[in-house]
């Protein structure tokens, strides 16, 4: 876009609810009206809660499209549709969770989860990036994830679709630098959103874990109670999600990957420094399942 005087052209997936819909209502309702915001949906009878939360400040500033990541077509369509012509800042945010020992997972809520936070931001990325490398110019956010960082217990198939993209990303990157596009991936630990509801999670009186052995179910009980006790101390608010976009956003030089907490960084670190990767999985296993036998006195 170049042009001071412009608005930034912003198009966010997932904006029904969560960090989507947070960032959306910040960017619209900016108090300089520096950016145009196309927030995205798969379904637009979710909209009024975004609505809402603008207040009217919507017209100048905000257009609701419908777009789902999963279909090619409803992507191309919102393209087309941005008034703009163009795409300055695309923020790649829709994502679906997976949560329970493998293998009680369907193969159809595995591949959910991979068609929508893997194909669903490549095939976003293919729909923008030839007119962002045409102009030389723009700036890729994905909403990252903890779990894409390092492996976590009963979440295999969320964190596998959440490296993957790590890896697709990372791998962008070397190669729009030389477009003058940023790439930034916004690491976020717990969040509250709707993310645990939306989430498809073995409940542990589900039938389905009526063939799993002792010791899993055991441990699943165990990481469950984890999860809410993190979930519960240290969940962060969309606000603080949305500080570190606009950090990412504002800045002439935008890092690769920024952090919304603290917690991730010292465990890249302990599972890059020993290459053989077990010091990491010994120190989560810990985490995981004895803080959570500490604090509930149970026992195998
Ligand atoms: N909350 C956390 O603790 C947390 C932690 C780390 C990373 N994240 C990441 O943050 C991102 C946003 O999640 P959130 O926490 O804001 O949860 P959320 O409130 O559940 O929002 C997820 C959004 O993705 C949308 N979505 C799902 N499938 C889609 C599809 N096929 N096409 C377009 N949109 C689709 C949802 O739309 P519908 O309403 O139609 O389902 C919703 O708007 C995700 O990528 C997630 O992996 C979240």
């Amino acid at each position: 876009m170049g042009s001071n005087n412009k608005k930034k052209v912003v198009l966010i997936t997932g904006c029904s609810s969560g960090i989507g819909l947070s960032l959306a209502v910040r960017l619209a309702s900016d108090p300089e009206k520096n950016y145009k915001v196309y927030a995205t949906m798969r379904n637009l009878e979710k909209k009024q809660r975004l609505l809402e939360s603008v207040k009217g400040l919507h017209k100048e500033t905000l257009d609701i499209l419908q777009m789902d990541v999963t279909d090619p077509l409803s992507i191309q369509r919102a393209r087309d549709r941005v008034q703009e012509g163009q795409v300055d800042i695309l923020v790649c945010n829709a994502g679906v969770g997976l949560m329970g020992p493998l293998e009680v997972q369907g193969p159809e809520e595995m591949r959910r989860v991979m068609e929508v936070n893997l194909f669903g931001t490549l095939q976003t990325l293919q729909a923008f990036l030839p007119d962002m490398k045409s102009r030389r110019e723009g700036h890729v956010l994905v909403t990252g994830s903890n779990g894409g960082l390092h492996g976590l217990p009963f979440n295999e198939v969320y964190c596998a679709s959440k490296f993957a993209v790590e890896g697709a990303c990372e791998s962008l990157a070397i190669l729009l630098q030389q477009f003058n596009i940023h790439v930034s991936l916004i690491e976020c630990g717990p969040v509250n959103t709707d993310f645990l509801i939306n989430l498809q999670k073995t409940e542990p009186g589900d039938s389905s874990l009526d063939a799993l052995d002792p010791l899993t179910l055991c441990l699943y009980q165990r990481f469950l109670m984890h999860c809410g006790m993190a979930f519960q101390n240290a969940a962060q608010d969309t606000e603080d999600i949305v500080k570190v976009f606009l950090d990412a956003i504002r800045s002439p030089e935008p890092a690769f990957r920024y952090y919304t907490n603290g917690t991730a960084p010292p465990l890249v670190k302990l599972k890059n420094t020993k290459v053989d990767g077990l010091e990491y999985i010994r120190e989560m296993g810990k985490h995981t399942f004895l803080q959570a036998q500490e604090e509930n006195h149970d026992h195998i």
